[in-house]
């Protein structure tokens, strides 16, 4: 593992992989990412010499060596108060997570039966927004976020930048063998003023180029 020390000292925390949102006690609400562009962003930012918090959700995917915490969560309300229970000793906040953005109003704690009535009618409520959260403390820590898009990736991606005011954000498509699940990804990596497409690779690789230009741009930050 090579060493760069662009983030010796810093402390990052990152969330990673999706939340699964409980229906019943076999059922939940679920999505495809796999925790594996969060763990290569981890794995990162050790060879840079930061100290990790790694949040996970559901995955099956080993902690990267070097890692200092690693904390399992399952639902979005469990991952937003592992974030929360660290975010202050923080100096890099990166959200790779794919959170739930809403889970059922009532869980049900016995199995829902199928019944001649149909289907049941399930009732979502929202959950908490934890990168936007961060993002709006002070102080905060650097915050990056991630976007998932199926189309106009640029646009949506400015558009949660500014909403969200975050410090960077990198956007990726959603598609069938790339991004979400798979081992490759793309992005357009985009900050107050500027923008930077890093093309197709495996995620790994995209992982130590996101790193430097989050580390690059952490400390032009901290300078001013
Ligand atoms: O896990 P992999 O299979 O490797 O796939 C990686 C990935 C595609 C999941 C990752 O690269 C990615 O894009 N993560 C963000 C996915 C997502 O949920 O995007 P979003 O546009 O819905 O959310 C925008 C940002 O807000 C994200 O940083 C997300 O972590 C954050 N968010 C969203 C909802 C919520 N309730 N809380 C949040 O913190």
């Amino acid at each position: 593992m090579s060493h760069e020390n662009a983030l010796v000292g810093v402390k990052v925390v990152i969330d990673a992989g999706p939340t699964y949102e409980d229906i019943d006690p076999v059922r939940f609400l679920g999505n495809r990412s796999s925790g594996k562009m969060g763990f290569a962003i981890a794995e990162a930012c050790v060879a840079e010499g930061a100290d990790v918090t790694l949040i996970a959700g559901p995955v099956a995917l080993a902690t990267p060596g070097g890692v200092a915490c690693r904390v399992d969560v399952r639902s979005a309300l469990q991952m937003r108060d592992a974030v929360m229970k660290v975010i202050d000793n923080a100096d890099i906040f990166i959200a790779t997570a794919a959170v739930a953005d809403w889970r059922v109003a009532e869980y049900s704690s016995r199995k829902i039966k199928k019944n001649a009535s149909g289907a049941p009618v399930l009732e979502l409520v929202e959950n908490p927004d934890i990168l936007a959260e961060v993002a709006a403390r002070d102080p905060r820590p650097f915050v990056v976020g991630f976007a998932a898009e199926t189309d106009h990736v640029a646009e949506h991606a400015r558009e949660k930048l500014e909403r969200k005011k975050l410090d960077m954000l990198a956007a990726n498509h959603v598609d069938e063998n790339i991004g979400i699940g798979a081992d490759d990804n793309a992005l357009e990596l985009i900050w107050p003023g500027g923008s930077e497409t890093l093309p197709r690779a495996s995620k790994s690789q995209l992982a130590k180029t996101l790193v430097a230009r989050i580390a690059a741009r952490y400390h032009a930050r901290k300078a001013t």
